[in-house]
């Protein structure tokens, strides 16, 4: 008997144990909940020639957008290389080698190839999902899994996912109304998929609905928040929330407490200190040596130079750390990138080395440089990743640089696009008196 995953497709080496420990782990990926390496460990020991165990194992480890997982990462590809395979999961070994070289679109590429011909792999679907939002591209979001779902049906496992998945992919492409049903169906589906609760709070996000946003995130907190690998992320938009209420003490509750009191030590989380505190900073909110800690948690991955999302978010800590010694290990892993290969030469070239100086110069006070770099870097600041309202950091630096610098016109006409998306935020109207009093130097140079 051929062993197969819960959608029909053969898993080469598997033991029914193995296969079952599979099923186990991608439901937990699907959920980002529990600790699927350890579930496919301990399938890969049972089977050893099980090629999707190994295979998971390495798309778990690259998701992580370290660089320091990738030796784990060529452990698992070189395992599962010799031994028999069928087209689908040689495909896999394909796609993970490439993003493990740094080829992180080739590799999207390829899953589409994966999905396109086998459109119930939720596995190539997901992972594909991630790179997706690793690179910025709004529309794969939407359309890999758009192209999958007429192959499914809401009897299959994991139909949840695919539904958060398409949630978040209209979200990223402002079709917010088809998200919010989407993502809140997945929820109904399964309440324990973060991926879907996290969809619906960034349409309250992009929506101005800050105090529905709370209410949706407060619905089941145990939900989205126990036993989750992405809790922290999803206490961050809760934290954006609050901070749009001017609740600067709950959001610094919110940082102590679940964003970095337990001294997270991943580049997923970290993305999230910094982001917070910087926001906080920019609102003029006395963060006091909270930039200490973040800057030690970041410093093990200060050289990485892997993916340019991270080193910026990491130089962000070290700038108001006053680590000038790890900014300066930034600056060479940059340096290093661009001299490399890989996608990661465009993503740090064309917008995470830029966007370094220019948040660089902001902090040091150098506003009209710092705002020059920020409207270069804006409208491509997409190609190295995140969502809408992650990169939303980039809008409040280019404001602040721009009421700093004196320059009324600017500042009036950047906050004059919150206007018409976040009309009703305080932070809005609080920007909008800041720029109408900002007459100065930068209008009169
Ligand atoms: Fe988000």
């Amino acid at each position: 008997m051929t062993i197969q995953d819960s959608s029909g497709h053969p898993l080469s080496g598997a033991s029914p144990r193995a296969a079952e420990l599979y099923g186990v782990a991608l439901g937990q990926l699907q959920c980002y909940r529990g600790d699927p390496v350890a579930t496919l460990a301990e399938a890969t020991r049972d089977s050893p020639g099980f090629v999707m165990g190994h295979a998971m194992l390495a798309w778990l480890y690259l998701t992580a957008s370290e660089a320091e997982p990738l030796a784990l990462v060529r452990q698992s590809l070189q395992a599962a290389r010799s031994l028999p395979a069928t087209p689908r999961e040689l495909g896999h070994l394909q796609a993970a080698t490439s993003w493990a070289d740094g080829a992180w679109h080739r590799a999207a590429r390829q899953l589409e190839d994966i999905s396109i011909a086998y459109p119930r792999d939720a596995l190539a679907l997901q992972i594909g999902h991630l790179l997706d939002f690793l690179t910025g591209d709004a529309r794969m979001l939407r359309d890999r899994i758009s192209r999958a779902r007429p192959q499914w049906s809401e009897s299959m496992p994991g139909f949840h996912a695919l539904l958060g998945m398409q949630a978040f992919g209209f979200e990223e492409s402002g079709q917010y109304d088809q998200a919010e049903a989407l993502g809140r169906r997945a929820v109904e589906l399964n309440p324990q998929d973060a991926w879907a609760w996290h969809a619906v709070a960034h349409v309250m996000e992009m929506q101005d609905r800050v105090d529905e946003g709370i209410a949706w995130l407060g619905e089941d907190v145990a939900a989205w928040s126990e036993g989750s690998f992405f809790a922290v992320h999803n206490w961050w938009h809760l934290a954006l929330y609050h901070l749009e209420r001017d609740e600067t003490a709950r959001v610094l509750a919110l940082f102590d407490g679940p964003i970095f009191g337990h001294g997270p030590t991943t580049a997923m989380d970290l993305v999230d200190a910094s982001a917070m505190l910087w926001r906080l900073q920019l609102r003029g909110v006395d963060v006091g040596d909270r930039w200490k800690a973040v800057a030690e948690a970041w410093a093990p991955q200060a050289g990485a130079g892997w993916y340019a999302f991270n080193d910026v978010h990491a130089a962000l800590a070290f700038l108001c750390a006053g680590r000038s010694d790890l900014l300066e290990q930034v600056r060479e892993a940059q340096r290093q990138a661009i001299a490399g290969s890989g996608d990661n030469v465009m993503f740090t070239a064309e917008v995470g080395a830029p966007l370094l100086e220019a948040l660089a110069a902001l902090a040091q006070g150098d506003h009209g440089r710092a705002a020059r770099g920020l409207r270069a870097v804006r409208p491509i600041a997409h190609r190295f990743g995140g969502s809408h309202a992650q990169r939303d950091l980039n809008d409040l630096s280019l404001i602040e640089a721009a009421i700093g610098s004196g320059d009324r016109a600017l500042a009036e006409a950047v906050v004059a696009e919150r206007v018409t998306s976040k009309p009703t935020r305080a932070s809005t109207a609080a920007l909008l008196r800041r720029a109408w009093g900002s007459v100065g130097a930068g209008q009169a140079a």
